[in-house]
């Protein structure tokens, strides 16, 4: 979810609907906005995105909540009960006196409601928020009964003792009607920034809500609350003692979250790629020819006495570290494991200190990541993150990080942050081996003198994807398509197939080539598209001629073939109904051209269905429940 929150002397609603608009990519099944005017608190939320919630306010210009200073606003991507108008946030507690928001899951929110019905509160919806509301509504008013007066302080002490409460994962955002300019927060497990402006004070999910205000954030640490009014920022931990965030300056080109002519996010991004790589590849090699990784909290040593690599990840990270570990495996000739997050701590895995847990993830904020580090780290294991957002949750909890600098993704489906993170796996497989001596400078520094080449072969690359763009017109009436490749082709027929499913809602299946004879190639009909990743002919000659069988057996059997192949290989022709050719690359490093192809041929696809490529239904960008 997303969530955003303001004080100062604007009308808050503005400020707050343009962050959130920011924040969209986060989740949109709903969205809702609470403005505090004059001791009253004004209320807005629409089921479905954005747009109809502004559609809504539109009609009440003239009335208090396009004035008052004081706001909180949602983004919601649905946990606890459908997304429905109903069960937008903000949630208002029963007595009408506080407005709350939130994101992440309270885990035993079915015991407290029950305890607040018994205590007569009717619940109005299906949410684990709306309880917060009313515990923070319950909290002060006992206050107030001992004594304690209205105002800022108030709100403050209500939101600790209500989170003290609260089970899993939150950002709590809340605003009192007696308290015309304060908003308060509180964060565990959930993202959340402090923005610093001048007589104006911001609250955010992420920074990108309010760059235009201000540069200057605070990032909140685990278990702070934090009360922000015109005036200052006061931190505190949840016992109320007094508590830092860390301070940064935000050093982001405000234009790299805008679409900047592209009609979507996505196609901003999937260009911005070779740029990517060559950010992520910068100041990398020291005048020695080492490695240079960021906030490297590991000695030499440590790394020296690994023996084992267990790569965690989701979605499209999951993909980059199937590639990794193709790529550790042969350079640093030692295990290299790659699982889901989401599946890694709950089958026991067997870690300890002298096992190298890589998590990769874009947002830094993945749940299922997250958790699946911790208990690494509760087993003794070392963990590196890879990582696109500064400051963000993975890579504090990490021992050591590597930030990929592809600046802000804001398209839902991952572009330019998986190339970046195959940047990322491929920098740190080559720091092992020369640090364990298994690889040569010389030979680190050829493999990255070849990576420096990757952006110009990907513009290369971009500038010649016009068939690729009339080949998704003609597929989108496909009812299915397949995606074959070996080696480290097969993480990207993955990826390719992940890329249709999630944004053209068409039914797509990655294969390991080989595997499909043994059960898969029973769907191929007449006319079936199958997608084939070719390896390069050169030194693995023989992962290529493999693939050129399984190609020969698919189309045998009626399908039609869209080959994707080096420059060069004109044997392919023979076997391919479209080739898609990509320039010449090491076959480790081939991901970084084959896989933007598929990336373009989801995005048309979804495009010439007429679907939302930057939004696709049901997703949301960054995932931080389990
Ligand atoms: C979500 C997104 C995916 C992404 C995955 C992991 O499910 O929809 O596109 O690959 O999370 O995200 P991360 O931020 O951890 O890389």
């Amino acid at each position: 979810c997303g969530i955003v929150g303001y004080v100062g002397s604007r009308p808050a609603l503005q400020i707050v609907l343009d962050g959130l608009r920011r924040l969209e990519y986060r989740g949109y099944d709903s969205a809702g906005i609470a403005v505090i005017d004059h001791s009253v608190i004004l209320t807005e939320k629409k089921a479905g995105k954005l747009a109809n919630l502004e559609k809504a306010l539109a009609d009440r210009a003239g009335d208090g909540i396009a004035v008052g200073p004081t706001a909180i606003g949602h983004t919601r991507w649905a946990t606890h009960g459908g997304p429905t108008d109903r069960n937008a946030h903000p949630h208002v507690s029963a007595d009408g006196r506080v407005a709350v928001i939130h994101n992440g899951i309270i885990e035993n929110f079915g015991r407290l409601r029950a305890e607040l019905e018994a205590t007569g509160v009717e619940f109005v919806s299906d949410t684990d928020t709306e309880c917060a509301a009313h515990l923070l509504a319950a909290e002060m008013r006992a206050l107030r009964e001992s004594g304690a007066e209205d105002g800022p302080q108030l709100l403050a002490e209500g939101m600790r003792r209500t989170v003290r409460r609260l089970e899993g994962a939150f950002t709590l955002l809340a605003v009192d009607v007696q308290v015309p300019d304060a908003v308060v927060a509180a964060r565990r497990n959930s993202p959340l920034v402090v923005g610093r402006g001048d007589g104006e004070n911001f609250l955010a999910s992420d920074v990108s809500a309010f760059i235009e205000h201000t540069r200057e954030a605070v990032e909140l640490g685990q278990d702070q609350v934090v009360l922000i009014t015109p005036a200052g920022i006061e931190i505190t931990d949840f016992t109320g003692a007094p508590a830092t965030g860390k301070e940064f300056h935000i050093d982001w080109d405000a234009s790299a979250a805008e679409k900047g002519g592209y009609d979507y996010f996505m196609l901003k991004e999937i260009a911005e790629q070779p740029q990517a790589i060559a950010e992520t590849l910068l100041g990398r090699l020291s005048e020695r020819g080492d490695i240079v990784l960021d906030e490297v909290r590991l000695t030499d040593q440590d790394l020296r006495d690994v023996d084992k690599v267990f790569i965690i990840a989701c979605g499209t990270a999951y993909h980059a570290g199937m590639v990794a570990k193709y790529a550790i495996e042969h350079w640093v000739r030692i295990p290299c494991e790659v699982e889901l997050a989401s599946e890694f701590r709950y089958r026991d895995p067997v870690l300890d200190r002298s096992t190298l847990v890589i998590a990769i993830s874009q947002s830094g904020e993945t749940m299922d990541t997250l958790m699946a580090l911790r208990h690494a780290k509760e087993q003794k294991a070392r963990v590196l993150a890879i990582c696109n957002t500064n400051g963000s949750t993975i890579p504090r909890e990490s021992d050591a990080v590597l930030y990929t600098h592809g600046g802000p993704e804001i398209a839902v489906a991952s572009t330019k942050a998986f190339l970046t993170m195959l940047v990322a796996c491929y920098l740190i497989g080559l720091h092992l081996a020369q640090i364990r001596g298994v690889m040569y400078a010389d030979e680190v520094a050829a493999v990255v003198s070849r990576l420096r080449r990757t952006p110009d072969n990907l513009r290369d690359l971009l500038a010649g994807m016009e068939d690729v763009r009339a080949l998704a017109r003609d597929l989108r009436t496909a009812s299915t398509v397949l995606f074959i490749g070996r080696h480290v082709g097969f993480p990207v027929a993955l990826e390719g197939a992940l890329k249709l499913k999630e944004l053209a809602y068409m039914h797509a299946e990655g294969f390991a080539a080989g595997e499909l004879k043994h059960g898969p190639i029973a769907l191929i009909e007449e006319g079936t598209p199958v997608v084939c990743v070719v390896p390069s002919p050169a030194g693995r000659g023989v992962l290529r001629d493999k693939v050129v069988s399984n190609i020969q057996e698919v189309r045998a059997r009626g399908a039609r073939t869209i080959v994707i192949a080096e420059e060069g290989d004109e044997e392919v022709r023979a076997y391919a109904d479209h080739l898609i050719q990509v320039p010449r690359t090491p076959t480790l490093l081939a991901p970084l051209m084959t896989t933007v192809p598929l990336q373009i041929l989801a995005c048309e696809i979804a495009s010439a269905r007429g679907y939302d490529v930057d939004q696709p239904r049901n997703l949301a960008k960054s995932v931080t429940v389990e």
